[in-house]
């Protein structure tokens, strides 16, 4: 696109993530300083076919860093995953005049762009998942809060468990992914962490890791599920079978998901929120903002939607390492 971007929509999709809210807030100031006007579309795609807009002034945004959860709703939609659907959401962002859009979002979200890019939309992307799911990036906003909530959640069942000398079994989100467990699992004292990357081998996991925990003494036990890897439940259910102990469990659901994000988040949301809304402003499309140490850079939409993220082998070492030490 030759002409230069004067007004910009902005939306968020798929499952919310603390920070979204500061990438926004970023984006409309970012827009505002470089003389575009920001639109917000409500609930993601979804609100795109349905024209639901708001203008977006630097006013708008005041106070949002601090905020979690997303004010311009998120959703996921059925309609827009057609092609159909898409033309529409592309005829609907000409209509409204709006020249560049800025998605943020995680792997879903992305398709959705991309297909709005291959109908001549221009449009970059941002990583905002507690999943921390997305290939072309080490790391995507939400994540640490998200880490941060269950790790509190897991020190705070760990104490409890500790009086009662009981086994905990907690299940954390991620979707088909292990970042959360593993993180959460290492930074509060698992005796063992089920990630789907990992096949599920409950005797070489679970059972063997409680016999060498008994055997050096622990009177409790705390194991770290991702919901992609086994249900919580069935994995206590195992537990209680095989060893007689008490176990309990703890689905941690959607808290992880709330909450204000931290100021990694706050701060790699604004970030790439800026770095977003510049790279439309200079005629660069169909990119995600990425983040690999502190360097920010972007990649092609088409190539990130077809990247798939590993574990770092690395913290695969370790973590045996370390709960061996158990
Ligand atoms: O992608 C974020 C996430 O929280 C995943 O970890 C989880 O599997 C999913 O969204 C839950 O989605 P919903 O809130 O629609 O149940």
């Amino acid at each position: 696109m030759s002409e230069k971007i004067k007004k910009i929509g902005i939306l968020t999709s798929g499952g919310d993530a603390p920070g979204m809210n500061a990438a926004i807030r970023a984006c409309v100031r970012t827009g505002a300083y470089l003389g575009m006007e920001c639109v917000g579309i409500r609930r993601g795609y979804q609100g795109l076919l349905e024209n639901d807009f708001i203008e977006l002034k630097v006013e708008d945004v005041s106070g949002l860093a601090s905020r979690g959860g997303t004010v311009l709703y998120t959703a996921r939609s059925a309609e827009f995953a057609t092609p159909e659907g898409v033309k529409k959401g592309a005829e609907n962002l000409k209509a409204a005049g709006i020249q560049g859009l800025v998605a943020i979002g995680g792997d879903g979200t992305f398709r959705g762009a991309y297909d709005l890019s291959k109908e001549g939309v221009c449009v970059c992307c941002i990583p905002g998942t507690i999943d921390n799911d997305i290939a072309c990036t080490s790391y995507t906003i939400g994540f640490d809060t998200a880490c941060n909530t269950a790790m509190e959640a897991v020190d705070r069942i760990r104490d409890t468990m500790k009086s009662h000398e009981r086994c905990s079994v907690v299940e954390v989100m991620g979707h088909r992914a292990g970042h959360l467990a593993l993180n959460v699992g290492i930074a509060g004292g698992a005796t063992g962490i089920l990630i789907p990357e990992t096949p599920v081998d409950l005797e070489n996991h679970v059972l063997a890791r409680i016999r060498k925990a008994r055997d050096n003494g622990r009177t409790f036990l705390l194991f770290v599920v991702a919901e992609g890897a086994a249900k919580a439940e069935d994995v206590a259910a195992c537990i209680r079978l095989q060893t007689g102990i008490e176990t309990r469990v703890t689905v941690l659901g959607h808290v992880q998901r709330g909450g204000s994000p931290l100021v990694h988040d706050r701060i790699v949301a604004t970030r790439m929120g800026y770095t977003a809304v510049k790279l439309l402003s200079e005629g660069v499309t169909g990119q995600v903002v990425c983040l690999n140490g502190d360097n920010y850079f972007w990649t092609p939409i088409e190539e990130a939607v077809k990247m798939k993220k590993g574990l770092d082998e690395e913290i695969a070492v370790i973590l045996d390492a370390i709960l061996t030490g158990c």
